[in-house]
């Protein structure tokens, strides 16, 4: 079923995000937004907030967020469609639904989606209600795995027949789509065959609950052929971007702010039958940061509980840098020799888990409780390297008052000078941020385009994320000045530059932006955060601006703010261009490359002189 978009922006236009969020939350107003409890964590100090002139919800503690539509999708668990109707019932709005003969034209993505869809489905088929799905059930049988938990994680079963998946998909889809996906493979002559055949399947979830890609698990265990072959990366999968599990336990993270991170696909679902649901795996591969920036939407606390064996223990120490890096709090529980969460669980049941959980330790007393079990304080050369380890992860943490603590604990533990660890932290330190010399010219480093970690300083920051809150205003007169004077690819950060390129095609195509509107069409997560939350940002650009320019009605301030912006953001990019000029100067070989270089630099003076003058 799909609703006309037009339909979905009359509905969602007609409605008011505060009234509907107050049907089941008490809002209170404050100052131009409204703010309760959340009801997506626990919390006893509200800093869920809704915009009433954005139309957009956002919370600061667990930073859900989004429109009417998402509102409703997340409290009432309800999918996109049904939120609509939802709203559209309550407006007394008539719904008709488009023609599904007709698919207007899908993106690529969307294609992709649907095959993976089609083949979750043929796969948890056979395994529900095939015949030659028994063994699987037999399989799952054994492992105490039950039908609800199998229909609830899609689990299914691929058949022996090698061609089978080829067969039933080849008048149904498009197996080129299949092949790219990694479904089906192509031999030497030319013919196709089933990639998964006779294995268990697991599917892979974008946070979103769409099937991105699938693992599947042997049988039985063979030196021929690996225990787990999962689905390619494609333009809809990306190994290191997802978690396994985590549509399914994001609602129960945010309402503990806890997650427990396990290694396997069968660690996650046993647990969770368990009824312990704020679980993820990453799932063999080493966690990137990409899986840490993802969590982090969720809570930033974390319970480590990886196999307890040599892997585990480097999985653990792996993670522990990343997770620290973006100030996550960790935990790590210990499991009994050759177990892991899956047989644990199903051996000693919950309560005995619970209390697994509950002896978790910090991750700075695991890391001294591993070095002491390898004999490291035995002698004072291995003792100074374990402890210059210990403080060297210390470093990687932000927060200078967290560091300080552990640095006391270290101290009294082993006997040492505070003053002595501080110095070694201190050198660490050093080492890291040589490149900022003093605390006034730190500048923080940013993912920009094209792809490349470059420093970006304080003004650059401040200066785009005006540009953001200006396109936020929802003005088009404002927005279309901007376009005048940049285009999105001007914008280094890549956050600000994608919200450039969106709000600049919504431009181009309906002469209006409006976040609300557009923000359930992303597909990017970050970006999604990261325009609900700007929507409410505490400094939003008019409160900040009116202290300057005490009177004034909202719209001149907004304008003097654009025209500072764009004349102070050329300014700062063709003082740029002049220093990369100056240096390609220094660096001539010729007479004619530094006439020519001259040249340029005249042009660009020229450019700055008629930006004074233009802006004033
Ligand atoms: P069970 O043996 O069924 O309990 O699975 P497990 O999840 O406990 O397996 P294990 O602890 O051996 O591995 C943990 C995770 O690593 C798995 O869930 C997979 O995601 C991944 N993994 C393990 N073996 C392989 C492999 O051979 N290839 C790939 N690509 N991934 C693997
Ligand atoms: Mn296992």
């Amino acid at each position: 079923m799909r609703i006309p978009e037009n339909k979905i922006e009359e509905i969602r236009s007609a409605v008011n995000i505060v009234d509907i969020i107050s049907e089941f939350i008490n809002l209170r107003k404050r100052g131009k937004n409204f703010l309760g409890i959340c009801p997506f964590h626990n919390e006893k100090t509200p800093s869920f907030t809704v915009s009433e002139e954005k139309q957009i919800f956002h919370c600061f503690g667990c930073h859900s967020g989004g429109n009417v539509f998402k509102f409703l999708m997340e409290y009432e668990k309800i999918s996109f469609i049904e939120s609509v109707k939802s709203v559209a019932d309550r407006l007394g709005i008539q719904i008709e639904f488009e023609d599904q003969q007709n698919p207007e034209k899908q993106s690529e993505q969307e294609i992709l989606y649907d095959v993976n869809d089609f083949a979750a489905k043929y796969f948890s088929d056979i395994l529900l209600n095939e015949n030659e799905g028994e063994i699987g059930r037999k399989y799952f049988h054994r492992r105490k795995i039950k039908t609800q938990t199998i229909r609830a994680f899609g689990l299914g079963f691929a058949s022996f027949k090698r061609d089978a998946f080829v067969e039933f998909a080849k008048n149904r889809i498009d197996l080129e789509k299949a092949l790219q996906l990694g479904l089906i493979g192509k031999g030497n002559e030319g013919h196709l065959f089933d990639k998964f055949s006779g294995r268990i399947i697991f599917p892979i979830d974008s946070p979103n609950g769409r099937v991105v890609g699938f693992g599947g698990r042997i049988l039985e265990k063979s030196e021929y052929t690996a225990k787990y072959l999962n689905s390619p990366e494609s333009i809809i999968y990306t190994k290191g971007k997802v978690l396994y599990g985590l549509s399914h336990a994001k609602d129960e993270i945010r309402r503990l702010t806890k997650v427990i991170m396990v290694e396997g696909y069968m660690d996650l679902i046993s647990l969770f039958q368990n009824g312990i649901k704020n679980v993820v795996a990453v799932s063999g591969t080493a966690l990137t940061e990409d899986q840490v920036s993802l969590l982090s939407r969720y809570t930033k606390n974390v319970v480590l509980l990886f196999d307890a064996d040599i892997a585990g223990v480097k999985a653990s120490m792996r993670s522990i840098e990343i997770l620290l890096r973006k100030d996550f709090e960790i935990k790590i529980a210990s499991l009994p020799k050759g177990e892991d969460p899956d047989s644990y669980v199903n051996q000693f049941g919950r309560e005995k888990f619970d209390d697994l959980i509950k002896l978790s330790v910090s991750f700075h007393e695991y890391q001294t409780a591993l070095y002491e079990a390898e004999g490291y304080f035995t002698d004072s050369s291995r003792s100074a390297e374990a402890i210059r380890n210990l403080v060297k992860s210390l470093s990687f943490m932000e927060d200078e008052l967290k560091r300080n603590f552990y640095i006391k604990n270290i101290s009294k533990r082993f006997g040492l000078r505070e003053k002595l660890l501080e110095s070694e932290l201190d050198k660490i330190l050093m080492k890291e941020n040589r490149q900022d010399k003093s605390p006034k010219e730190k500048t923080q480093s940013y993912k920009v385009f094209p792809n490349k970690e470059i420093k970006i300083t304080p003004e650059v920051q401040f200066l785009e994320r005006d540009i953001i809150l200006l396109f936020l205003s929802g003005n088009i007169d404002l927005i279309k000045f901007i376009f005048n004077h940049i285009s999105p690819k001007d914008l280094i950060i890549e956050l600000n530059r994608k919200t450039a390129e969106l709000v600049f095609e919504e431009i181009n195509n309906k002469n209006s932006f409006e976040v609300a509107s557009v923000i359930d069409k992303i597909d990017d997560e970050e970006l999604k955060e990261y325009l609900h939350k700007l929507s409410i940002d505490k400094y939003s650009i008019s409160s900040s601006w009116e202290k300057l320019y005490p009177g004034k009605d909202n719209y001149s301030v907004l304008s003097k703010v654009c025209m500072d912006t764009m004349k102070k953001f050329r300014t700062v990019q063709i003082d740029n261009q002049i220093n990369d000029i100056l240096v390609q100067v220094k660096d001539a070989t010729s007479e004619d490359q530094g006439v020519e270089l001259l040249h340029i630099l005249n042009q660009y003076h020229a450019d700055k002189k008629r930006l004074n003058e233009e802006f004033i």
